[in-house]
């Protein structure tokens, strides 16, 4: 049964009377306005009709003009319907993607107007128009003008063709299953619902599969499954949406029978181009290749003395006729650390590797940067390669699937720590550099810029295993459209769209995701330190799990004092990696924030915060108080009970019980551990073990 959890923020639940009749004048007709051909206006139109259908219980007529009635006209503003609509200057600024709403109510001329300079930006705006009924807002005197931010708004999807997902936690692929595509009808229906999804929140490009690429994915470039990769890709495009793979570098050893994949060897280049036309001719969009390369034991440019620039341009080089992109990852580093070896430092790796190349990159190539320098963690201070290079084209790329953030057990709504990082300011051309300017490109007129994520759906009913995640999935893509709405906006709105209007019901949701992150990092890991889980899956407490291990982890607490000390006076240096503003806040503990303390400083547990607590105090009272919260979310959500259906009810309560129970054991081990090394006793008494 499809239900209000697998339609997530397209349930268009029907409105209340009121709205109904204030809505209904505009809603009784869409009249479909193009002067030439216009693909995306379909799906526009159709989405409307369902949308209107079922939240006003009457789905509008289709009708060919519009006559002084009120209706909706959809369409590209070159139409002699929308003449006049938007004047050219606003016209233009609008670019590919934008779109006007505007209420027009003339005599004899009575309509809403959901008009793009291309069918693409119509589509997004008939989205929007839904977005502002199932929220709602006013529609009587439109004058809206949208485009997106970010220019690639990118979901990464570490799926596997035998249907498991690295780092899933919400079932299994929906692209695969055993070896193969999924390609039954019912499959299908999923996929566009999932593609009607990522366009509701403006997204444009996929990529399908896991940037570790194992033996039967290297294949997917080949003629065998590019015909299924052209069927997927056909279900994306009806929504605008571009596909992307990843790739195995060593693809011509391993499937080309070439003896090398050195970048710069002729007959490697000329395998590359030809993969590059075999998929064009099988997918005339394709998007380009998404590579990890010479990271965490996968083939590179390295084994052939050469680099990350030689590497991603010759993939560029093969994708450029046809305006195709390689997508170049960061995350380089050392993974076989010794943890004795106090010189190399993993938060330093990738803007050492990345930032000497700066310039040397062609135009269709992007550096797909981590959000943070380690491996998103609860919090990490921003990489200080976002804003770094000048001359080379960057995505930021976050974790929507929540590896180290609770596994889609625990409640950890993410939008108010991308908010963060988006708003940092790199002061990389003084201040007002955010990263998301940085990002985007609009900071130094980069060509190509946005936002990648990794994907937390599968084939779970409700998509994201906890059904609060739906709102960190839609919070990305607001954020890769709108990089300025606050966490506010977008809470308030996705708990709108999935719970109705009962104030008290919004309110309580919009509280307990706004707090969630907080309370999420209160319990485990300390002032920016990170890691301490379970080595492998990475779920639970595990204090020293990866202390003495090869990744480049470590807390290096003793019983004297923790953290890690990454300053350029007696440090790592990695503080100086960042702008002068940033770097000096962070190089001394003064000004260093609380919250980062330990990832920049190697402090003794009785060094005092600015919150006037000591080190150990602060670990013992966050652990106590965090798991406290997580017992007054069940609470908080039980006071729901009987608002909301029961289906999404016990869900969410199974999971929240399951968080606080879970939390405590956070609690006790953290606690137990810094007790245990410093024998510093809790001013306040309370049980350590
Ligand atoms: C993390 C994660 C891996 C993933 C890697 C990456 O280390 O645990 O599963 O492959 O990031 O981003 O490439």
């Amino acid at each position: 049964a499809v239900g209000d959890a697998y339609r997530a923020w397209l349930r268009y639940a029907p409105l209340l009377p009121d709205q109904a009749k204030e809505y209904a004048p505009w809603c009784g007709k869409i009249v479909v306005a193009s002067s030439g051909t216009a693909p995306l206006l379909a799906p526009a139109v159709e989405e409307l009709a369902a949308g209107l259908g079922s939240m006003l219980g009457r789905e509008p007529r289709r009708g060919q003009a519009a006559d002084g009635e009120g209706c909706l006209v959809v369409g590209t503003l070159d139409s002699a319907e929308l003449q006049g609509v938007a004047d050219d200057a606003e016209a233009k600024a609008l670019g590919d993607e934008g779109y006007v709403l505007r209420t027009v109510d003339e005599p004899g001329r009575r309509f809403i107007a959901i008009a793009g300079r291309t069918d693409r930006g119509a589509l997004y705006g008939a989205f929007h128009f839904l977005r502002l009924l199932q929220t709602g807002r006013p529609i009587a005197d439109l004058r809206i003008a949208e485009k997106p931010s970010g220019k690639i708004r990118m979901i990464d999807h570490w799926d596997n063709m035998d249907g498991s997902i690295e780092r899933g936690y919400a079932g299994e692929s929906v692209f695969f299953r055993e070896g193969r595509f999924l390609e039954d009808p019912e499959d299908r229906k999923r996929l566009r619902d999932y593609a009607r999804l990522m366009a509701a929140v403006g997204l444009n490009a996929v990529a399908i599969n896991n940037v570790n690429v194992h033996e039967i994915e290297t294949k997917l470039i080949t003629p065998e499954l590019l015909p299924s990769v052209a069927k997927a890709a056909d279900v994306f495009r009806e929504y605008g949406i571009r596909l992307y793979l990843s790739i195995n570098f060593a693809s011509p050893i391993e499937i080309g029978g070439l003896s090398t994949a050195d970048p710069l060897d002729p007959e490697v280049k000329r395998w590359w181009a030809e993969r590059a036309a075999d998929a064009y001719r099988h997918v005339p969009d394709f998007g380009g290749f998404l590579v990890k390369a010479d990271s965490e034991f996968r083939p590179g440019p390295f084994t052939y003395g050469r680099d990350h620039a030689d590497g991603a341009n010759m993939l560029a080089e093969a994708l450029e006729p046809y305006g195709g992109i390689a997508i170049w990852r960061c995350f380089v580093y050392d993974c076989l650390q010794d943890w004795r070896d106090r010189t190399t430092d993993r938060a330093r790796a990738a803007y050492d590797h990345f930032r000497p190349l700066d310039g040397k990159f062609r135009d269709n190539v992007i550096l797909q940067i981590k959000n943070g320098p380690m491996d998103f963690q609860v919090r990490e201070p921003v990489s200080p390669l976002i804003g770094g290079m000048r001359h080379t084209n960057q995505l930021l790329e976050l974790q929507i699937t929540q590896e180290y953030t609770g596994q889609q057990r625990h409640l950890c709504y993410l939008v108010p720590q991308w908010k963060e990082i988006l708003d940092f300011d790199t002061h990389a051309l003084g201040e007002g550099s955010t990263a998301a300017k940085a990002a985007t490109g609009e900071l130094f007129g980069r060509p190509l810029g946005g936002f990648a994520a990794v994907a937390n759906i599968g084939s779970d009913l409700n998509w994201t295993g906890h059904l609060l995640a739906q709102a960190n999935y839609y919070g990305y893509g607001r954020l890769t459209w709108s990089p300025e709405l606050t966490s506010e906006q977008i809470t308030d709105e996705w708990a709108r769209i999935s719970f109705g209007h009962d104030p008290v019901v919004i309110g309580t949701i919009k509280r307990m995701l706004l707090e969630s992150w907080s309370i999420y990092e209160s319990y485990t890991s300390p002032l920016g330190i990170g890691w301490m889980v379970n080595p492998g899956h990475h779920y639970g407490p595990n204090v020293d799990g990866y202390e003495y291990s090869k990744w480049g982890t470590y807390h290096f607490a003793d019983s004297k004092g923790i953290g890690v000390d990454r300053t350029v006076a007696t440090g790592t240096g990695f503080a100086g990696q960042y702008h002068d503003v940033p770097a000096a806040r962070y190089e001394l503990p003064e000004s260093c924030p609380d919250e980062l303390l330990l990832f920049f400083h190697h402090v003794p547990y009785r060094h005092r915060l600015k919150s006037g607590k000591t080190v150990i105090q602060h670990i013992y009272d966050s652990h106590f108080e965090g798991t406290e919260k997580a017992e007054e979310l069940v609470k908080a959500w039980r006071s729901l009970e009987g608002k909301i259906d029961e289906e999404r009810y016990e869900s969410v309560l199974d999971r929240l019980q399951l968080q606080a129970a879970h939390a405590a054991e956070w609690r006790d081990v953290i606690n137990t551990y810094f007790y245990r090394k410093t024998g510093i006793p809790d001013e306040h008494d309370r049980k350590i073990y």
